[in-house]
């Protein structure tokens, strides 16, 4: 069942390739520079009229939100925000006509998600799930929706649906900005590099004895940061998280910047800090927050892409990630994450496929 994987997770990292092929099977359109989503059966003018979306979902389906929120505003120009379903569902959230309400999910069972889900709807929302279960209760309780086709996810941690469901972002954004303002140029890059995609995963999977090695020098860390800005702000988040869960060091992920206002008086010698710097917009913002982190002697692990020579000899390890455009960087500065965590985890003697205290889908409040 594990195909001669040791663990689930590791089964499943390994999967990324074909699992980030099957979310794009059929959906491409790259002379229009397009996606094609059989799935959202709603017709042009209705999709024309949405003027908001909210976001609605739990864990790391929630980080998968949030990057939702950055990339339909780049790319569709609507405004997004996204909520904890946990929150959305005991407050008294404002949907006015013409909102959106996602809910993102990778079994479509979770309970909070779910009773978001139906308080949206008994507002009068139009509702859209993208989930990777098919027949599960979300996906037939929302309006349309995407499915992730990502195949069964065994391991707590939730690896392939996670980036799974950034792409499933990605052709949401463009299927709503190619209608709107975005140009079939920028279209077609955005197509092309989706193509290239599995490939570069595949490309950072062999890393994975650097990882193991990595890990070894940080298994009996008690702290960990993780930093990035914009796009990589989620996938800060999304890294502590998995560290946390079968790891069972204590993380947190931050935006990059924010350290100055608190954070920052945790580092010292001891303090792991995994800063995520490909090259994009904020690039330099944050080779300036690396350099903030190694004045106080932390210890640094970068995240980047090609050989970052700003940072050759002022950081104490680079992880290398091929380049892309920024919105589809998120996929591939997650799989190192990834992979530290799991190696971590099995230095640490965790039951990764089954960290304490966890179920694979969280059903009851
Ligand atoms: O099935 P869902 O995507 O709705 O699950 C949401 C969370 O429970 C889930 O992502 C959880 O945070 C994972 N253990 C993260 O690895």
């Amino acid at each position: 069942e594990k195909s001669g994987y040791e663990h689930f997770m590791l089964k499943e990292i390994h999967e990324q390739p074909q699992s980030l092929r099957d979310v794009m099977r059929g959906r491409l359109l790259p002379e229009e520079g397009m996606s094609r989503l059989g799935g959202i059966t709603l017709s042009d003018a209705d999709l024309a009229k949405v003027e908001r979306i909210t976001i609605t979902a739990c864990g790391t389906s929630w980080h998968a939100g949030l990057l939702g929120e950055y990339l339909l505003e780049e790319l569709a120009r609507i405004p997004v925000d996204v909520q904890y379903a946990s929150e959305f569902r005991y407050k008294n959230p404002v949907i006015e006509d013409n909102t959106l309400v996602l809910a993102i999910s990778q079994s479509g069972e979770t309970a909070d998600t779910l009773a978001a889900l139906r308080e949206a709807k008994r507002r009068g929302a139009l509702t859209m799930g993208i989930v990777n279960v098919v027949g599960s209760t979300i996906a037939r309780e929302t309006d349309f929706g995407m499915h992730l086709h990502a195949g069964p996810e065994i391991g707590v941690a939730s690896t392939k649906a996670f980036t799974s469901q950034i792409v499933a972002l990605v052709l949401f954004s463009l299927y709503m900005g190619r209608r709107r303002d975005m140009s079939v140029l920028e279209g077609r890059e955005m197509v092309e590099a989706l193509q290239r995609l599995p490939d570069q995963v595949e490309e950072i999977l062999q890393q994975t004895d650097d990882l193991r090695t990595l890990a070894e020098e940080f298994a009996d860390a008690r702290n960990f940061l993780y930093l990035g800005r914009g796009y990589q702000f989620p996938v800060a988040l999304e890294g502590a998280l998995k560290l946390k869960e079968v790891s069972y060091i204590h993380a947190e992920g931050y935006p990059a910047a924010e350290m100055k206002h608190g954070p920052i008086a945790l580092i010292d010698e001891e303090m792991p800090v995994v800063f995520l710097a490909p090259r994009d917009p904020v690039y330099a913002k944050v080779v300036s927050n690396i350099e903030e982190v190694k004045a106080r002697s932390g210890r640094v692990i970068a995240v980047v892409s090609d050989d970052a020579p700003e940072l050759q000899g002022k950081v104490d390890h680079l992880i290398r990630v091929p380049q892309t455009v920024p919105a589809l960087l998120p996929v591939l500065t997650t799989i190192p994450l990834q992979l530290l965590a799991y190696h971590a985890a099995i230095l640490r003697g965790c039951d990764v496929d089954q960290p304490r205290n966890l179920a694979k889908s969280v059903t009851v409040e």
